[in-house]
């Protein structure tokens, strides 16, 4: 399999990602108080294995050692989250300087490895006292996370230029409210549809005080999308196709870019959008890039009795998986990101988040041998190579993730790093991806061929 590196910009970024919660340990240290996560981690039978993120990589006493693995990959770029109740702990009202000390420092560090920040607000980890207040499907939240990223924006904006607003929004809404399988965890289609609405309200009001307080910032926002295929040619599942396709791609893109939500699926859900007058404008302030976090594609059929919006997911027999029990295909991040650009007019586009889980092992010998996370790396990589050569602005890929770390519901048992961590002695060993990620970086900078 051979990359189209030369398709790729010269000052292409080539980072990782990583969340908060998923790798800081430290939860109660230097004034952060808990999330919603923290509260949904410790709530018996909502984690595999009764997993928290108390400690998850230790990244608040580890980062220096964690930027020297991103060194070590060649990376020129890192995705990573501020914690909101670190640096805003009641979620509205008092500044923790200890919280914002940790994120400037580290910012520091990035710099001093030659190392681009791009910094995403939030990344989930809602403080639980706005949870008690209401939450998401509250307006006023939308309002507190405008401050919030004020603030982060004043302290770390003279030295990050990349800014997310949300990572993910629709696993916010859609699985937290509406499927319960992620914190805050309600099963409530019209709590679902309330946050969905405030969360892009926030992103919006985050945006303006984003450029308010850092002017030059450059604002976007992470998606996860999917490709979807209907299970059959019937009409119905066809139909099943095109409102799955709503649900998760044109829901989430179409207010950002001055379409407003999808009418089709304004039916679908029945429920009243907590709309006021000028939140459209806000929601659809412009973006300088889009984010495109891809895993995996996905197959529905009509369901008229599930819950909205009345689809099944039918699984494909005899297709690869990840350890996710996902269905591979590579094909899917070029479909999408030659949509972005095509359909919605990208300007410019960062794969955020792209990886696999497999249950590693380090070996007698101390390496870690994960070939079909190498394959599903080295796919995906020329699928994003093919898409820039087709057109598609692409000017960055964040692996996720740099560590192995707490994958939310189902806790430490799915690893996606592309360095291994040994929870117990938090030893840190790079696998063989990152092995094959940092030749093809070096590829790329020498101008040469890859080919695998
Ligand atoms: C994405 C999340 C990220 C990680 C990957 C596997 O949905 O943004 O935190 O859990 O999935």
């Amino acid at each position: 399999m051979t990359i189209d590196l030369a398709a790729l910009p010269d000052d292409f970024l080539w980072g990782t990602a990583t969340a908060a919660y998923q790798i800081e340990g430290a939860v109660t240290e230097d004034g952060r108080s808990p999330s919603i996560w923290d509260t949904f981690s410790h709530t018996p039978g909502k984690v595999a294995n009764g997993d928290t993120g108390d400690i998850a990589c230790d990244h608040y006493h580890r980062w220096r050692e964690d930027i020297g693995l991103m060194r070590q990959l060649g990376a020129n770029a890192y995705r990573l989250s501020v914690a909101w109740p670190r640096v805003v702990p009641g979620g509205d009202g008092p500044v923790n300087p200890k919280g914002l000390a940790f994120y400037d420092e580290l910012i520091d560090g990035l710099l001093a490895a030659g190392i681009t920040p791009s910094v995403t607000l939030y990344h989930w980890d809602l403080p639980q006292a706005l949870q008690d207040r209401g939450g998401w499907p509250e307006r006023e939240t939308a309002e507190h996370f405008a401050a919030y990223a004020s603030v982060v924006a004043e302290r770390l904006g003279d030295r990050v230029h990349h800014w997310t607003t949300l990572n993910e929004p629709l696993c916010s809404a859609w699985i937290g409210h509406l499927e319960g399988t992620m914190a805050p965890g309600w099963t409530d289609l019209t709590a679902a549809v309330r946050a969905s609405y405030h969360l892009l309200l926030g992103h919006g009001l985050a945006a303006q005080a984003i450029r308010a307080a850092a002017p030059g910032a450059r604002v976007g926002i992470v998606n996860n999308l999917s490709t979807v295929h209907p299970a059959t040619g019937r009409p119905q599942d066809l139909r099943a196709a095109r409102r799955m396709d709503g649900h998760t791609n044109r829901w989430w893109l179409d207010p950002v870019h001055g379409r407003g939500f999808p009418a089709d699926m304004r039916e679908v859900y029945g429920v009243e959008l907590p709309e006021k007058p000028g939140d459209l404008e806000t929601i659809a302030a412009p973006l300088d890039w889009l984010g495109l976090n891809y895993y995996f594609p996905q197959t529905v059929a009509d369901d008229p009795n599930g819950p909205a919006p009345y689809v099944r997911s039918v699984r494909r027999d005899g297709v690869p998986r990840t350890g996710m029990d996902w269905e591979i295909d590579a094909s899917g991040i070029e479909t999408l990101l030659l949509r972005l650009t095509d359909e919605y007019g990208a300007r410019k586009l960062y794969v955020t988040e792209n990886g696999s889980a497999y249950p590693d092992v380090v070996r007698p010998d101390g390496t870690v041998h994960d070939p079909e996370r190498q394959d599903y790396l080295t796919r995906h990589l020329a699928a994003c190579a093919s898409a820039a050569r087709k057109g598609a602005p692409l000017a960055g890929y964040f692996a996720w993730s740099l560590l192995d770390n707490f994958e939310w519901a189902y806790g430490y048992d799915k690893r996606f790093g592309l360095v291994h961590v040994d929870y117990r002695t938090q030893t840190r060993t790079i696998k063989g991806s990152g092995h094959r990620y940092a030749e093809i970086i070096r590829a790329h900078r020498g101008r040469e061929r890859y080919a695998a």
